[in-house]
């Protein structure tokens, strides 16, 4: 099965598992890069990260858009701000079909597990939509196991 990692990372824990995931699962991997930079205070991302919430910002992608017609299965990794994924991540959602593609996410975060957001998600972009991953502390038996 031929997988694409695309992933978001601030301060570089989502990153690092994503990598981890790519080498267990031999994907490709592609980090979600913006052109507005989230190299900021705590604060002032969680005041930047609400203000994208509320006014349902899509900030602007600084990539190229991957032609995902090749792959067969999209694992989406980021953290977990404000309860919800960055909005960046749904530039990208918003800018790739994954009609027919198995997809599912992973997410890092304090405390918060992804499920009710992958509910959420599920609901906005089609697609054939696997079990979610609470990424924190992942040992490789339980990405291997994920991956199944
Ligand atoms: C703006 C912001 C909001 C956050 N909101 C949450 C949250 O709602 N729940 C949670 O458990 N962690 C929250 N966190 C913590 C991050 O999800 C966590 O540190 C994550 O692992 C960072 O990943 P990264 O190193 O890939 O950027 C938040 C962090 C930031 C910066």
């Amino acid at each position: 099965m031929k997988t694409l990692v695309v992933y978001f990372s601030q301060t570089g824990k989502t990153k690092a598992v994503a990598e981890r995931i790519a080498q267990l699962s031999s994907a490709d991997l592609i980090e979600i890069k913006t052109h507005r930079s989230y190299q900021m205070s705590y604060r002032k991302t969680v005041f930047t990260s609400l203000k994208e919430i509320l006014l349902k910002e899509r900030p602007k992608l600084d990539m190229e858009i991957p032609d995902i017609s090749a792959y067969d299965r999209i694992l989406i990794g980021s953290p977990i701000w404000c309860g919800t994924l960055p909005n960046a991540v749904f530039s990208f959602l918003d800018k790739v079909d994954l009609n027919r593609k198995k997809a599912a996410v992973f997410t890092t975060s304090g405390a918060t597990e992804p499920q009710k957001i992958a509910v959420k998600i599920k609901k906005k972009y089609p697609a054939r939509w696997c079990r979610p991953f609470n990424a924190n502390h992942a040992a490789d038996e339980d990405i291997i196991s994920w991956l199944k």
